[in-house]
């Protein structure tokens, strides 16, 4: 049989109540290559009769499965990989190939009719891929966020009223998608008006060409992730990513540090909350608009006052919290992923792991800044009750594997406490070497009784 028979086996799923269904070989292209690829790569290789094939993927990402080069731009390229191997799904990692409409790409081309795809289609993309049109969603669903106007070069001085209406520090948001940096957060009203105008004046290139104004929340944030069907959904473990660069938040805004999961302050009964007042909204507006979803959905929340408030939405994994979340989670994963794309995620059996996972980033000195690649990286071998995920590496000429990023590798170790996880993580961080490695040393210790 073809690997990954869409029908079949959405019928065996259903007679199966979720088993696995052995009798197909699944091939599995994961796209992207950083951290949250390895760690989706290393959880589904361990999913019954699972092949991953990664592209472009990384020296890590090699351990597990097969280095594909291919951009994951290259929609074409992608799709002969696809049929020259019977791939039968195809995971996307990062949010630009789906803004850019892979999904929409597979689902109208007859011939990849048996490719299962996780990510949501262009539209529901736009959660993540337009701030302006995450928060008319929130608004039109009922979502609780923060308070917000959206506005242009028009109607600038519309927003400079409403920065006057709100308190320090005010916070603007690049509508389009900005590497990560298209958040400013300023203390003073001069400031904060002087960078609008800075922003719809091009700063982030077209992606600041509109502005969303928002009310400052005040609160700590976490990361929920959801993964839907587009009618039934699971909570995946959640948790807690450290963004700056320095020990105690401070420095520079990063990719993300380090990341903790379970987080203490998200409470059975705070899930709760996010599951009531944003997740059944937001299936349900998705639906409402007809929006083809299978994916992952990640909730960037703040709590404020043990309530939940969405900061942004993203359409993918977080990273560097995927290696830390998959770690915790019980059960076939690529099961899991089969399932969600066909529909049957109420048929799947899945459990989140007791333990506490810790995330410790390396990463290349200079970083968020002007960094060297190509450093020669050692002690990997010596590593010991954890796993090191890795985000930026390569293989030289030499077969060594160097640098080749700013976040370089992610140490995840778990334990019966964050302080267990953190010391196994801390003992394996320093075997590994390279030239100006730095890392945060405080990972969780904020979340520590
Ligand atoms: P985003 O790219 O939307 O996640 O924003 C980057 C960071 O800015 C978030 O992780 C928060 O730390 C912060 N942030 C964004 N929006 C707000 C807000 N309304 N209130 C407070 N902090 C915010
Ligand atoms: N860790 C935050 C992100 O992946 O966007």
């Amino acid at each position: 049989m073809y690997p990954g028979e869409v029908g079949k086996d959405a019928v065996d799923w259903k007679a199966t109540q979720g088993q696995h269904i052995t009798a197909v070989q699944r091939n599995i292209l994961v796209l992207g290559s950083g951290g949250r690829e390895h760690a989706l790569a290393w959880k589904l290789a361990q999913g019954e009769g699972a092949k991953v094939f990664i592209a472009p993927g990384n020296a890590g990402t090699a351990e597990v499965g097969t280095n594909v080069n291919l951009k994951v731009g290259d929609f074409e390229g992608i799709k002969k990989f696809c049929l020259d191997n019977e791939i039968g799904l195809l995971v996307v990692g990062p949010e630009q190939p789906l803004v850019d409409g892979v999904v929409d790409f597979f689902k109208g081309d007859a011939q990849l009719h048996k490719v299962r795809i996780i990510g949501p289609d262009q539209k529901g993309a736009q959660l993540e891929g337009s701030k302006a049109f995450a928060k008319v969603f929130m608004e039109k669903n009922g979502i609780p966020t923060a308070r917000c106007l959206t506005v242009n070069k028009e109607t600038m001085a519309d927003g400079v009223a409403f920065l006057k209406s709100l308190k320090a520090p005010y916070v603007l948001k690049a509508d389009g998608l900005a590497a990560g940096k298209g958040v400013l957060i300023l203390d003073s009203l001069e400031e904060a008006c002087q960078e609008l105008g800075n922003m719809l004046g091009g700063k982030f290139g077209n992606a600041s060409a509109t502005v969303v104004i928002e009310e400052f929340l005040k609160g700590i944030e976490c990361s929920v992730f959801v993964l839907t069907d587009g009618e039934h959904y699971l909570l995946l473990p959640e948790a807690k990513d450290y963004k700056r660069i320095g020990d105690g938040d401070k420095g520079l805004n990063t990719g993300g540090m380090g990341a903790v999961s379970p987080v203490p302050f998200c409470t059975p009964d705070f899930l709760k909350k996010v599951e009531d007042r944003i997740v059944k909204p937001t299936l349900q507006g998705l639906k409402a608009e007809n929006v083809d979803y299978k994916g992952f959905i990640f909730l960037g929340l703040m709590n404020v006052g043990g309530d939940p408030y969405v900061i942004e939405y993203n359409v993918r994994m977080g990273d560097p919290e995927t290696e830390a979340v998959m770690t915790r989670i019980e059960g076939d994963f690529a099961d899991m992923l089969y399932a969600c794309a066909d529909g049957c995620l109420d048929k799947v059996h899945y459990a989140k792991s007791p333990k506490t996972a810790v995330t410790v980033m390396m990463v290349s000195g200079g970083y968020p800044e002007a960094y060297q690649k190509g450093k020669v990286m050692t002690g990997m071998n010596l590593l010991k009750d954890c796993v090191a995920f890795h985000a930026g590496t390569a293989f030289n000429a030499d077969g060594e594997v160097v640098t080749a990023g700013g976040r370089v590798i992610a140490v995840t170790a778990q334990g019966d406490s964050i302080e267990e996880a953190r010391g196994i993580a801390y003992e394996n961080v320093k075997k590994i070497q390279f030239e100006g490695e730095n890392h945060r040393t405080d990972i969780g210790m904020d979340l520590m009784k």
